[in-house]
């Protein structure tokens, strides 16, 4: 990993009063960026072909640092895989680039927008599903779809329509009139990722979008995050399913206690880390993040 300076705590103040996971805004239609020294003008991508650049994000719960000076960068189209063990500060770093939790110090640019000093227009070109899922439990599946819409500024007609399809997409139409309450949670997961998903976002955040997910609307969610991003569409995704990472992510990142310790394809870290290219990916993740793997029994289980 790159050497990052550290940077002093920062003023970030959330500008914007949309629930969690819900940006506002017209869809397929630029943004203007206020603000922002990386500014794109209305009609133009940001340059450099990245869509995420993180310079230096910490964040200190307490005096206790969970996500430690993180900068690195992801290209646009990428489904980037974001992974580590248990603690190790993925969901945290995800919360700060969604605008979620405030950074303790540094600092992102996500499309050319400033998170710093346009947490709003972050907002309009994201989709977030994040780890505990941002549902109002007594709309139904539809009347949220249709919330979720609108708050992102799409039009009544346009909304309806997405939602019937993305409904129908995630095998929930038959669904959409039952309250949110009475979803099972892989119908929350589901219905919470199609909220993510109705304004056509340019960045997707997925924190563990296939827990509780059954193999057949797993693989109809993976064939759609896919085809997002052969059209350009960025994924930055957390799971522990090891399997899932080496299927579909083109580039993987590996946090530990806060810090990378490890990032590129999955091929390049196998040679970095001189494991053979016959290794499997969790031997890989276990050499990176020197996992103590317990190998006696509890003495007590079964007795
Ligand atoms: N709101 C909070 N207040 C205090 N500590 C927190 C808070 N949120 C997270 N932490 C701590 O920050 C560290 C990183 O947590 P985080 O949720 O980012 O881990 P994670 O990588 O997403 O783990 P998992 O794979 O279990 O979801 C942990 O030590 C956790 O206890
Ligand atoms: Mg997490």
């Amino acid at each position: 990993m790159r050497a990052v300076s550290k940077s002093p705590a920062r003023s970030f103040q959330p500008r914007s009063t949309l629930p969690p996971g819900v940006g506002g805004h017209p869809v397929e239609q630029q943004h203007p960026v206020a603000g922002s020294k990386s500014v794109n003008l209305p009609g133009m991508r940001p340059e450099g072909g990245d869509a995420l650049v993180l310079e230096g994000l910490t964040k200190v719960f307490r005096g206790q640092t969970a996500v430690d000076h993180l900068s690195f960068r992801v290209a646009r189209g990428r489904f980037f895989g974001f992974l580590g063990p248990n603690g190790a500060g993925k969901s945290t770093t995800i919360k700060m680039l969604t605008g979620l939790l405030r950074p303790t110090a540094g600092d992102a640019v996500v499309e050319g927008v400033r998170l710093s000093q346009d947490l709003l227009g972050v907002k309009r070109v994201i989709g977030i599903l994040p780890e505990e899922l941002p549902l109002y439990e007594r709309l139904t599946g539809e009347e949220y779809l249709q919330f979720a819409g609108r708050m992102y500024g799409l039009p009544r007609a346009e909304t309806g329509r997405r939602a019937s399809e993305l409904l129908e997409f995630l095998t929930l139409a038959d669904d959409r009139g039952k309250l949110i309450a009475d979803y099972s949670q892989g119908m929350k997961k589901k219905l919470a990722l199609a909220a993510a998903l109705i304004h056509n976002p340019r960045v997707l955040f997925l924190d563990e979008p296939l827990n509780g997910i059954d193999p057949v609307s797993g693989r109809v969610v993976t064939d759609l995050l896919r085809r997002m991003t052969a059209k350009g569409v960025t994924l930055f995704f957390t799971t522990h399913v090891l399997d899932v990472v080496e299927r579909l992510c083109d580039e993987v990142a590996v946090i530990d206690r806060g810090r990378i310790v490890a990032q590129g394809t999955i091929d390049d870290i196998r040679t970095q880390r001189e494991v053979g290219q016959d290794a499997s990916l969790e031997d890989v993740f276990l050499k990176l993040i020197s996992a103590d793997v317990r190998r006696e029994d509890l003495t007590w289980i079964g007795s």
